[in-house]
């Protein structure tokens, strides 16, 4: 569906469970992240968006100089329109402020709006993830709950990046885990247990009257 700016999919689900935004890698699209999400959380609403950032063909969510090199021109205007998309989204389906659950690509664009518009979610699952900004405005996260999983083996993002960024969004208040699973920059069975885990403990992915 084409409306509110994005290309997206929404699948409702119980109104009292938190909802999920699903944010893809590079060269995904609105579909990818749903099996994932649902073995995640099987009855939360999700909203699933597609990059409008095409590079040789594949959609994004920002324009990148060369692999880990970003611009950051883009990274705060994309941030900022997707995090509109959010705000419109959540009036025209009646959601509370999502969990949003990024993959290289979308956990970065993820990582950027918890950076320049954090009051948009309610939380954060990082899937292979890095700092988008390298100097970005100081701001509060006090309590916001991110789990960060890195690849011990991943050549793209490698954990100590990961770790850049936890103790950047931690500097800021959130309340970060992050986590080292035996994978590569592709996902892994270790990437669901954790994320289940994480979402099944999270007394946030239950909706508290917003
Ligand atoms: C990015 O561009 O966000 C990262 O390099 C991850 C990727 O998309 O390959």
């Amino acid at each position: 569906m084409e409306t509110l700016g994005f290309i997206h999919r929404f699948e409702k689900g119980q109104p009292e469970e938190r909802p999920l935004l699903l944010l893809h890698g590079t060269g995904g699209d609105e579909n990818d992240l749903m099996p994932l999400a649902r073995m995640i959380a099987p009855t939360a609403s999700l909203l699933s968006p597609r990059g409008k950032v095409l590079e040789n063909g594949m959609p994004r969510f920002f324009r990148r100089l060369a692999e880990g090199v970003f611009d950051e021109d883009d990274v705060r205007r994309r941030a900022n329109e997707l995090a509109d998309f959010v705000t419109n989204a959540r009036a025209r389906y009646g959601m509370a402020p999502p969990i949003a659950l990024g993959y290289s690509n979308g956990a970065n664009i993820a990582a950027a709006v918890l950076l320049v518009r954090p009051s948009e979610f309610a939380g954060a699952i990082l899937l292979r993830a890095m700092p988008p900004l390298a100097h970005p405005e100081p701001i509060k996260l006090v309590g916001l709950p991110v789990l960060i999983a890195s690849g011990a083996r991943d050549p793209i993002i490698r954990p100590e990046a990961a770790a850049k960024l936890a103790s950047l969004l931690e500097r800021y208040g959130a309340a970060v885990e992050h986590r080292i699973v035996p994978a590569g920059h592709e996902l892994s069975q270790a990437d669901v247990t954790l994320a289940q885990g994480w979402w099944n403990g999270h007394a946030l992915a239950r909706v508290n009257g917003q």
